[in-house]
């Protein structure tokens, strides 16, 4: 058996990553999570954790419960497809409890620049203005409902509605 005659160090090399493998195994079984690929590749305690975290938007529908009359100016306009919670933020809180969280009315001077700025980086056909020539200082809502932002639809001469 000449061919095997020197093979002592293949064994012990061998020996060598059969132990690290076992020490492997061991540091493997402590560190991957306890709940890991029961429902697939991924630790399956994250999706409770993540469905426990407290809601910050309400979705559109909770507003038209209470809110029915703006909602309806709203799907007449052009900012039909522009969520309530878009302009006046996250309501939940105030979903839960409209008397206690009563939400701060947005400031348009910051609002609706941010969508409306002229901007190249925005589609061509899309309404823009540059707001300090065409507001020139006035407030947005002097001219357009937020509602219902065409000049001359609904109501709105002068604020919203
Ligand atoms: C359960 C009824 C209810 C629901 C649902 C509700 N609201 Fe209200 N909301 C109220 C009431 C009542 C007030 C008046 C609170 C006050 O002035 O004391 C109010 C006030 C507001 C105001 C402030 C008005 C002001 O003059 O300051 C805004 C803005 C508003 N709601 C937006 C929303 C939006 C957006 C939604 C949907 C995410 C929503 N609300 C859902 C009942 C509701
Ligand atoms: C494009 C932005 C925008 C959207 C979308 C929007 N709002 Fe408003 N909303 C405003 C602004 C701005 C004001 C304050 C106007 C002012 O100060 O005269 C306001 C005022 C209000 C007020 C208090 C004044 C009023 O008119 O009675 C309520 C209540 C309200 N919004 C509810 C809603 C609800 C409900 C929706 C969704 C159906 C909604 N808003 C969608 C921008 C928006
Ligand atoms: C979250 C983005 C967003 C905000 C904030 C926003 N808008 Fe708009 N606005 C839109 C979209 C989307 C349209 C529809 C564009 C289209 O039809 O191509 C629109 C359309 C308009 C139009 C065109 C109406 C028409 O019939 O041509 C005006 C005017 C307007 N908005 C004014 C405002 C004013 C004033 C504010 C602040 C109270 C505001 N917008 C806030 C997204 C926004
Ligand atoms: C003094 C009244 C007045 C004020 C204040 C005003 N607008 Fe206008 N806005 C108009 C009129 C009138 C039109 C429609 C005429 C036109 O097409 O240019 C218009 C049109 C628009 C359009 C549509 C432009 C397009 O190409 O279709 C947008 C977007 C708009 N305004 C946004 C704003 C924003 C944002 C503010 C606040 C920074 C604001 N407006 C303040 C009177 C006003």
């Amino acid at each position: 058996m000449s061919v095997l005659k020197d093979a002592g160090h293949l064994f012990r090399f061998v020996g060598i990553f059969v132990v690290l493998f076992l020490i492997f195994l061991v540091v493997r079984g402590f560190v991957v999570p306890k709940t890991f690929g029961e429902y697939g590749h991924y630790r399956a305690a994250a999706i409770g954790e993540i469905a426990a975290n407290p809601l910050h938007f309400a979705g559109h529908q909770a507003c038209a419960e209470c809110h029915a009359d703006i909602v309806a100016t709203k799907a007449a306009g052009a900012h039909a497809h522009v969520n309530c919670e878009a302009c006046h933020g996250p309501l939940e809180g105030h979903v839960e409890n409209p008397a206690a969280v009563v939400p701060v009315l947005p400031n348009t001077a910051t609002l609706c620049v941010r969508c409306h700025e002229a901007s190249a980086a925005r589609p061509k056909g899309f309404p823009q203005v540059v707001a300090a020539e065409h507001a020139n200082g006035v407030a947005c809502e002097t001219c357009h409902n937020p509602h219902s932002p065409a000049i001359g639809s609904g109501s709105n001469a002068g604020g919203a509605q």
